[in-house]
């Protein structure tokens, strides 16, 4: 065990100068006010620099799914690092790498097998992209427009933020987005869905606006549509019924390549290894990172048809077939996590865990309506998004108090906009389940 809760850590931190720090999407200044330090998890929890034990309400950031620092995936890292730090990714490879790919391979749905390494979700985003681009140009038929969707989140890259549709990541940057992006409308609808149970009924035809668009730019132009299967970061957003099947079907009616970011839903979030086979519609590419290491290295990747590597592989043996790649592609630390990670998956039935514990789930989560200020409650495996009504002219706030609440009462949970999120790992019991929903329910009766 190695729970560092003694004296030693809580000096450190104390003495700790955290002016040079510059932290992403946090408010520094409010931060550095009152900071929140972890000291050291194990499984479930953290455990605070002052002592305290925090229930880890979200996996770390939708990552950690077998639960903090598992023996198995610890002594990987170590041993890799012993034995082998780092080769380059270019003219150059190691096993590892090899072996980690022909499981991710495994785990993916039957048509996508091979896999592109890369260090994190914005990578894996812009390097499918790229692909898109390239597989139509390797036709021979190029075509550049990328369409995304309203509330998508795909990273924080060029490529990923101007596909991507939540808007204060991109309003600062908006001159300087992609050029030839279109949009989806959203899937949400307080009016039609508020507190669905799983996939709301309503909302199929949202899909249809694809051939608005086609018929806009004409299919000739257009590389490929891309979309998170749940939408996570914009607040737990369930696609309606049909609504995944009907994009399928467009796409395969113009030719157009499918992607489905699976980020957030790769790796056991659903009940399956990919959202993609809970959902039963496969994609032409699935992006992923986060799970596939537990967050314990970074390491993401696109996997992709076999169909799209072969028209890659088409020309002179002797030319790069794809201009494009990370010094850190397939890095050997993270690789070797992501096999202790995957072992640990199979060994211990995760996906099918996170499945068995998911009507529970549901029911904890739909206990919150009638809660002061909750406004929706939508939820899809071990996601769920409790959405609150907004401070008038102080957009957040109530979410990210609540966020605070909880966090000094015990329980970590997320907030984005007006939306808690709640995705534990999946190792989570019932009775975790319940103090998550119990104290988040408190945190908001409290502040009624
Ligand atoms: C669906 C999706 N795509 C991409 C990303 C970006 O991943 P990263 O933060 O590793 O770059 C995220 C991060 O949460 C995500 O949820």
């Amino acid at each position: 065990m190695n729970i560092r809760d003694d004296q030693a850590v809580q000096e450190l931190n104390q003495s700790l100068n955290l002016e040079p720090l510059w932290l992403p999407f946090t408010p520094n200044r409010q931060f550095k006010a009152s900071p929140r330090l972890i000291a050291s998890a194990k499984d479930m929890h953290y455990y605070t620099d002052d002592g305290r034990k925090v229930l880890d309400g979200i996996a770390g950031l939708w990552c950690v799914n077998a639960g903090h620092c598992r023996d198995g995936i610890v002594s990987a890292i170590q041993e890799q690092a012993q034995t082998i730090d780092y080769t380059t990714a270019f003219n150059m490879s190691h096993p590892t790498v090899f072996q980690a790919a022909e499981m991710v391979t495994r785990l993916a749905p039957d048509d996508l097998d091979h896999v592109f390494f890369v260090n994190s979700g914005s990578e894996s985003v812009d390097t499918a992209l790229k692909i898109a681009i390239g597989y139509h140009n390797a036709l021979g038929k190029p075509r550049h427009r990328l369409i995304g969707r309203e509330r998508g989140y795909h990273g924080v890259g060029f490529g990923g933020m101007s596909v991507g549709g939540m808007t204060p990541n991109r309003k600062a940057f908006s001159a300087a987005l992609l050029p030839g992006v279109d949009h989806l409308p959203h899937t949400h609808s307080l009016e039609h869905a508020a507190f669905s149970k799983g996939q709301p009924e309503w909302g199929a035809h949202l899909a249809d606006d694809l051939e608005r668009i086609v018929a806009l730019h004409d299919a000739s132009n257009i590389a490929a549509v891309i979309v998170e299967p749940v939408a996570g970061s914009a607040g737990v957003l369930v696609p309606p019924k049909g609504y995944l099947q009907r994009l399928r079907e467009i796409c395969d009616k113009h030719g157009l390549l499918l992607i489905f970011d699976e980020v957030i839903t790769g790796f056991g979030r659903t009940g399956s290894a990919f959202a993609s086979h809970t959902l039963g519609v496969v994609p032409d590419m699935i992006t992923f990172a986060k799970g596939v290491s537990n967050g314990a290295a970074p390491l993401g990747g696109v996997l992709v048809k076999k169909e799209i590597y072969d028209a890659f592989m088409d020309g002179s043996e002797e030319v790069i077939e794809f201009f494009h790649g990370y010094t850190y592609s397939g890095h050997p630390l993270a690789t070797a996590a992501a096999i202790a990670t995957m072992d640990i998956y199979e060994q211990e039935s995760l996906f099918d865990r996170s499945r068995e514990l998911a009507p529970y789930y549901e029911e904890a989560v739909h206990s919150l309506k009638g809660l002061p200020h909750v406004i929706d409650v939508r939820n899809f495996g071990l996601m769920c998004g409790v959405e609150l009504e907004p401070i008038p002219g102080h957009p957040g706030k109530r979410a990210y108090e609540t966020f605070v609440k909880c966090y000094q009462n015990g329980v970590l949970v997320r907030s984005g906009g007006e939306t808690i999120a709640l995705t534990p790992p999946l190792i989570a019991t019932r009775s975790h389940v319940d103090e998550i929903a119990g104290t988040l329910g408190d945190a908001l009766k409290s502040m009624a």
